[in-house]
């Protein structure tokens, strides 16, 4: 499958949850890619790390900017079973040209940022995209919510989301919680670190279901 974790705001946990899924990935025995189309790097800084940590599954990771994106996507299904795509913050080309390609693409959101600009520009990328891309599947997560369990973040995102025709809300939220941190710097998925969260792996193992099905 290939999808799109993007956006158009930075520290919304684009890299955060493109890199989680990949290695998850990688542990249910998928071939997977991950693209790294941010100058920012972070995805290949983590899939570094995880090399050096000398990690297994390794986690394939290629950095690749500007309009060739959709092409080299193309020819490198045939090579993986997977590619998650970490597309930055800011409406760029990768972005755009993803959206061409992907047969889902996941918007992660903060709720405390809330935007309602970035949701609209979403809605009329991914509209766009439809020309070229109709099956596409958009959906926002919302990410890096607080812990202090609040059932009208989620509600108040979803009645929003309503006005938007091309995006749908995801199931499950992702909490802000020290272990994505402590992950992200080692090169790990949440499922990987020791001391184990067990409130993280569930998020990340519940969007994992959502994201790939039974596939
Ligand atoms: N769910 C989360 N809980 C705690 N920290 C998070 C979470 N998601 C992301 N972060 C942290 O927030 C910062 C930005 O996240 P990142 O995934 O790089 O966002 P983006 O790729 O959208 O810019 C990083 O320091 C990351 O470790
Ligand atoms: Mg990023």
């Amino acid at each position: 499958m290939i999808i799109l974790i993007g956006g158009e705001k930075g520290g919304t946990g684009k890299t955060t949850i493109a890199t989680n899924l990949a290695a998850m990935r990688a542990l249910a025995g998928r071939d997977v890619l991950l693209i790294d189309t941010d100058p920012q790097g972070s995805a290949n800084y983590w899939a570094q790390s995880r090399d050096d940590e000398g990690i297994t599954p390794r986690v394939a990771c290629i950095q690749k900017f500007g309009k060739g994106l959709p092409k080299e996507v193309k020819d490198l299904s045939g090579r993986y079973e997977d590619i998650i795509i970490d597309a930055g913050g800011r409406d760029s080309v990768e972005l755009r040209s993803s959206l061409v390609v992907v047969e889902k693409a996941f918007i992660p959101i903060q709720p405390s940022q809330f935007d309602i600009w970035t949701l609209n520009q979403m809605n009329e990328l991914v509209e766009t995209s439809k020309g070229f891309n109709p099956d596409i599947q958009a959906k926002v997560i919302i990410s890096r919510s607080s812990t202090n369990p609040s059932v009208h973040e989620s509600e108040e995102t979803g009645k929003l989301l309503d006005d938007f025709s091309n995006l749908g809300l995801a199931n499950i939220l992702i909490r802000d919680r020290i272990a994505y941190r402590k992950a992200a710097k080692d090169g790990l998925a949440v499922t990987e670190l020791k001391p184990k969260d067990p409130k993280a792996i569930s998020e990340m193992e519940n969007l994992y279901k959502e994201v790939f099905g039974n596939e």
